[in-house]
């Protein structure tokens, strides 16, 4: 049967090697369950799933040990289990966190998934499935794995008329029309891939909210789907508009103050409970981009956050406050935009309140530094949110494999406490002890066959999942994993395409925006250059406001002779990206505007660095063709061409944004393309 990504990483392809085959058959004959729920039993058809698919098998399922016993189960829910004494280690998981480990049970050797609930047995079983896939050895088992983040969300920009705002993988999953009373089997396997990586929320709609959803029949389709995620440990989300109280609720003022909105709020809020017991709360977006906020009402963001935070803490949900504010009103440097109102706040928000910060500054460029608020509101927990979905990455037609962006973030010290103090730290709550953490990552899911638009989108889901759940694993090995359950165990294959996935990202930022260049795309778009775009409504809506080419150099000045949005930063931050000796090549033209012939630490000129990543990135774009090109024959046909053709587009764009960029930034320095590259046309 072709494969054409449906599957995605849970396609569980027949093991070719007899070896392995041969031992997983041994070991995997018995199911033992000893009780029913229904997360149990999305486990176990999983397992009966997977075993048939791997090996061809059918696995027994029942309450008897046999011979090749796989046990599962809570302390709870298992005399079995509760006989082993786990507790010590058990007690360590909390309530999502699992152990597989190989034991015997009355004498019959097995191996054993335990958790302190089912939906941690459910996280237990993926992972055993994933060994499975990866071909481990189920010989000397001992994982215990617990997440480090608690909420692990994806967002989805998704409008009531299906409609994906900066969605490139077709339509919104969600059939608003058909629900409650239809459910796709599709929201089934939506919600079985997000278990398998340890997704455990969903805002179900666009950051640019619509009131409707907060109304009565769209609640009940809310509920629907909220109904069918639960058994597999998500919780469903929503964002509201903060103007539903006049848009929906007929009152004349949204003040976050005022009592009747309030009282509005907490009646709206009320109801959503009584349909979704189990509600998780908003995101919300606020004072950015024309969307409405307390600031219309000359309030803080805090005061708005925390008029939801109220209102939804006697249900136990939290509010997700974003802190992407691109206000219509402020001319300074956009990149400060978000500290300069949300450091002041610090300590302000009420305890089930977050801050969600995207990852960088401006907006999912290819390459930010990191944002300035990580580690500067330590009284806040502060949430990260990345976008999946390929905005400003050659949308679902260019192959740029995330996890090293995800993780260039993650990993980023922001000095706020000494040395070590990881992005990754403030977002996991361990930097300044909070107990409430959360991820978010803008989904690039839509009803294409195959959910992501390009085949190798799906790995950026895969590793955001799996980074949210444990972001000390790396790239490589993230990718590793994919490559095996997606599309073979084969060296020959594994090699080659992870080269080229761990390339990705660092060729496209080549291609596109070397050097600490940013938001150099298409108006509005957002997909190929357009360095040249200006005279719009706002500077900060052109190309040229964020180059600053002109005939002496290029790049923006944020040191204290420019913006001074270094300023933000920790003092060490500042020592290393403010003078020029040690500022690192890819943040240079972000942080600084120097001339055409400044002297790089390489020797060459800028503008020879420049047309150097320019043709590096756009050659790289051959070269991974011919990484894929290698592998034919060793994957799925169907699979192949696919992501052939798209690597030739892909090719092709590289080139155009090539010669685009230098040609259009040589009008400015007016110096010829290095001796060796050929002439851009
Ligand atoms: C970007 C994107 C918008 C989106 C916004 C946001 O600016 O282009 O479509 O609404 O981010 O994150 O709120």
């Amino acid at each position: 049967v072709a494969d054409d990504g449906y599957r995605l990483w849970l396609s569980y392809r027949s093991i070719e090697d007899a070896a392995v085959a041969k031992k997983y058959k041994a070991a995997l004959q018995t199911l033992v369950i000893e009780t029913e729920s229904p997360t149990l039993t999305i486990a176990q058809k999983e397992l009966e799933q997977a075993v048939a698919g791997l090996l061809g098998t059918k696995l027994i399922t029942g309450k008897n040990m046999g011979p090749g016993t796989l046990l599962l189960g809570t302390p709870k829910s298992s005399p079995l289990i509760a006989a082993l004494h786990l507790d010590a280690t058990l007690g360590t998981l909390g309530d999502e966190g699992f152990l597989i480990t190989n034991t015997s049970v009355k004498g019959t050797p097995c191996i054993v998934i335990a958790a302190n609930t089912d939906v941690g047995i459910l996280y237990g079983t993926f992972h055993f499935i994933r060994l499975l896939q990866t071909q481990q050895s189920l010989q000397s088992l001992s994982v215990a794995s617990t997440p480090k983040i608690k909420r692990r969300i994806l967002n989805h920009w998704d409008n009531l008329d299906r409609t994906v705002e900066r969605g490139y993988a077709g339509f919104s999953l969600w059939d608003w029309h058909k629900l409650p009373d239809y459910i796709d089997p599709r929201y089934a396997d939506y919600a079985r891939a997000n278990a398998s990586i340890g997704i455990n929320g969903t805002v179900l709609t666009n950051v640019n909210a619509n009131a409707q959803i907060l109304t009565e029949p769209y609640l009940k389709k809310v509920a629907a789907l909220a109904n069918l995620f639960r058994p597999y440990g998500i919780k469903v989300y929503l964002t509201a508009r903060f103007s539903a109280p006049v848009e929906i609720g007929g009152l004349p003022t949204a003040d976050p103050l005022d009592a009747d909105v309030r009282n509005w709020w907490k009646k709206k809020i009320d109801e959503i409970y009584t349909y979704i017991p189990d509600f998780g709360g908003f995101c919300i977006k606020a004072n950015s981009e024309g969307q409405p906020g307390p600031q219309n009402y000359n309030r803080t963001h805090a005061d708005g956050a925390n008029l939801f935070a109220d209102m939804l803490a006697p249900h136990n949900g939290i509010v997700m406050w974003r802190a992407f504010v691109y206000s219509n009103e402020v001319t300074d440097d956009r990149a400060k935009q978000a500290y300069t109102e949300f450091k002041p706040l610090d300590g302000k928000f009420k305890g089930n309140a977050l801050v969600q910060v995207k990852n960088g500054p401006i907006d999912f460029q290819p390459r930010e530094p990191f944002h300035p608020l990580f580690g500067a509101m330590p009284n806040t927990p502060l949430m990260v949110e990345f976008q999946l979905t390929q905005e400003y990455l050659g949308f679902a037609t260019h192959l740029v494999y995330m996890a090293p962006l995800f993780k260039e973030c993650l990993d980023a010290d922001t000095y706020t406490k000494g040395k070590g103090s990881l992005v990754s730290k403030v977002v996991d709550g361990s930097l300044d002890h909070h107990s409430l953490t959360a991820i978010a990552g803008v989904a690039n899911i839509g009803n294409d066959r195959n959910w992501c638009g390009h085949p190798f989108a799906q790995a950026n889901w895969y590793a955001y999942g799996r980074l949210a759940w444990d972001h000390e694993l790396s790239s490589e090995a993230l990718a590793d994993e994919w490559i095996r359950m997606t599309f073979s165990n084969q060296p020959a294959v594994i090699a080659p395409t992870k080269a080229m996935m761990l390339a990705s990202r660092e060729i496209t930022v080549q291609y596109m925006t070397p050097l600490g260049l940013h938001h150099i795309m298409g108006y509005n778009h957002h997909y190929g250059p357009g360095p040249w775009i200006k005279d719009k409504p706002r500077a900060d809506w052109t190309s040229v406001y964020y180059h600053q080419a002109d005939s002496l150099g290029v790049g923006f000045d944020r040191t204290a002779s420019g913006s001074n949005a270094l300023s933000q930063y920790a003092k060490e931050v500042q020592e290393l990206y403010g003078p020029l000796a040690h500022c690192p090549n890819k943040y240079l033209l972000w942080f600084h505007h120097l001339p055409w012939k400044y002297k790089m630490p390489s020797g060459e000129s800028l503008w020879d660095a420049l047309c150097h990543a320019y043709y590096n990135g756009a050659d790289s774009t051959a070269w991974m063709q011919r990484q894929w090109n290698s592998v034919e024959h060793k994957v799925d046909e169907e699979q192949f061409q696919h992501v052939k053709s798209l690597l030739t587009i892909q090719h092709q764009e590289a080139e155009w944004w090539r010669n685009a960029c230098v040609l259009y930034f040589q009008s400015f320095s007016k110096m010829p393309v290095p001796a060796g590259l050929e002439k851009p046309e």
